[in-house]
């Protein structure tokens, strides 16, 4: 299940760290973030290095819809009624620079990466979300931008109302980056893929970076892991959830108009074309872990949906992808904690990283280099308010306590012969409980099923046949092999 664009594209590729190195900045994670982290600092005179735990933009990155605009769903009255016009503005102000400097970049460098502006809606159908987008279309005219309330859009369906952001953009963000990294390599950035960063440490005024075998000294770090690798001092493990989506490319067979759209109600569809041909559709989120739902019908639900509208339509792709969402609804960018100096992080981007990577990359450099940036402060990844979303806070607690204690001493309803093949659970075992997927063909694959981060119970994912941790939402292949942090090692397997 690749996406559209990785499809579409070849990755270029790095070795592995094979020496102890020692840099001004080290920059974890060779994504959207990261690789424009260190685009923006390549002419600093620091030494710099990128360093992947997979292969370059192999996480979220590839897995996006790329909308490039800073409608970030319903969030400006929002930012106003919760932080005060001026940071509402600030927000919009920032990412809107960000689609400037996408455009700014692909020109000066000659990116062939169909980068092309169009406009960006939200639309709803449903009588409750009327005045929530009148509310908006005021706050987004008096903070600067002239949007627009509609009554139609350019799909074959008819909506109660919407709104439109116009001159936002769409580009092909592998072609994009790809050429960036070309840029790095030119520009004497070293980068390693295939290295996992275990732990940092700190070593006189820098930091030891540790992989299993060699280690990283620097004096600067950039964690731009999608979730940080490091959860104390910095503690967003208390901040920020994850949540799953999933998206189709498909050919409609019918007319494809311009405009990206996405509907303010949940169920949430996104509507994305990518070219004359093909159109991308996306929803069906919810919280990584969460197996209260049997996941197969993920795609399924999609092209049910997709069918409705495209009656002759055919699915060319699927994929899905995992975003990390802020207790407050505000990304996390800028110092990771007051006790550790010189180490940054970019998080919490809540599905919208195509500008927000920019705006954290732009943040970043500033720091590093002791520019003044008027947005640092809208995005400061110390502060602890967000906990006062009692609600969600709530929520990501009760987890915790049943992952982490609860569920652990319950036993499993299913014994170990109870599995099918290709199906997947935690099990007893002669009187332990087990992580085990049993394949095609009936070859078993064991492991404890407790999350390498904080311990938490791990739920089987019987779509992408992975462990996902309820908690914060590291996740594991079915062998054990670490996918995506906060945790940095694999599972303990049993042979
Ligand atoms: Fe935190 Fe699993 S991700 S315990």
């Amino acid at each position: 299940m690749e996406s559209y664009w990785v499809d579409t594209t070849t990755r270029p590729s790095f070795s592995k760290l094979d020496r102890d190195i020692d840099v001004d900045v080290c920059i974890i994670g060779a994504g959207i973030t990261g690789i424009m982290s260190a685009y923006m600092l390549k002419d600093s005179g620091l030494k710099i290095c990128l360093i992947e735990k997979g292969e370059i933009c192999s996480g979220v990155t590839e897995n996006t819809t790329a909308k490039v605009t800073s409608q970030h769903g319903l969030i400006y009255r929002y930012l106003e009624d919760s932080f005060g016009t001026e940071f509402a503005r600030k927000y919009l102000q920032s990412n809107e620079e960000a689609i400037n400097m996408i455009e700014d970049i692909v020109q000066k460098e000659s990116i062939e990466c169909e980068f092309q502006r169009t406009d960006n809606y939200i639309y709803t159908c449903t009588d409750e979300y009327v005045q929530k987008i009148k509310d908006e279309v005021e706050t987004v005219n008096k903070i600067g931008l002239n949007a627009e309330q509609i009554d139609k859009i350019n799909l074959p369906f008819e909506i109660k109302t919407g709104i439109k952001f116009p001159n936002q953009a769409k580009f092909h963000p592998l072609k994009y980056l790809y050429k960036i990294v070309e840029i790095l390599k030119n520009n004497n950035v070293e980068i390693y893929t295939n290295s996992i960063i275990k732990d940092i440490e700190k070593e006189g005024t820098g930091y030891i970076l540790k992989t299993e075998e060699y280690n990283v000294k620097s004096k600067y770090v950039v964690m731009a892991t999608h979730y940080p690798i490091k959860s104390f001092p910095g503690l967003h493990f208390l901040k920020m959830y994850q949540d799953r989506s999933y998206a189709i490319a498909i050919e409609p067979h019918a007319k494809i108009t311009p405009g990206m759209y996405i509907s303010a109600e949940s169920p949430v569809a996104s509507f994305r074309p990518i070219n004359d041909e093909l159109l991308i559709i996306g929803g069906e989120d919810h919280k990584t872990g969460d197996n209260s739902k049997d996941l197969k019908i993920c795609y399924k639900s999609l092209e049910t949906y997709a069918k409705e509208i495209y009656p002759s339509m055919k699915v060319k792709y699927r994929w899905a992808t995992q975003d990390c969402v802020s207790l407050d609804k505000v990304p996390y960018i800028g110092e990771f904690s007051n006790l550790m100096p010189n180490i940054y992080i970019a998080t919490g981007y809540k599905k919208w990283g195509m500008t927000t990577s920019h705006v954290a990359a732009k943040i970043i450099r500033d720091k590093i280099l002791d520019i003044d940036n008027e947005y640092e402060k809208i995005y400061r990844a110390t502060r602890m308010a967000p906990i006062k979303n009692h609600e969600e806070f709530g929520n990501m607690l009760k987890q915790t306590v049943y992952s982490l204690g609860i569920n652990k001493i319950k036993m499993p309803k299913y014994k170990y012969e109870d599995l099918e093949k290709d199906s997947g659970g935690v099990v007893e075992y002669e009187g332990e409980k087990m992580g085990i997927y049993k394949d095609k063909d009936g070859k078993i694959y064991a492991v404890k099923p407790y999350c390498k981060h904080l311990g938490c119970e791990l739920s089987w994912n019987n779509l992408e046949k992975t462990w996902d941790c309820p908690c914060h939402g590291s996740r594991y292949d079915y062998t054990g092999k670490l996918i995506s942090e906060p945790a940095t090692e694999d599972l303990d397997r049993y042979e």
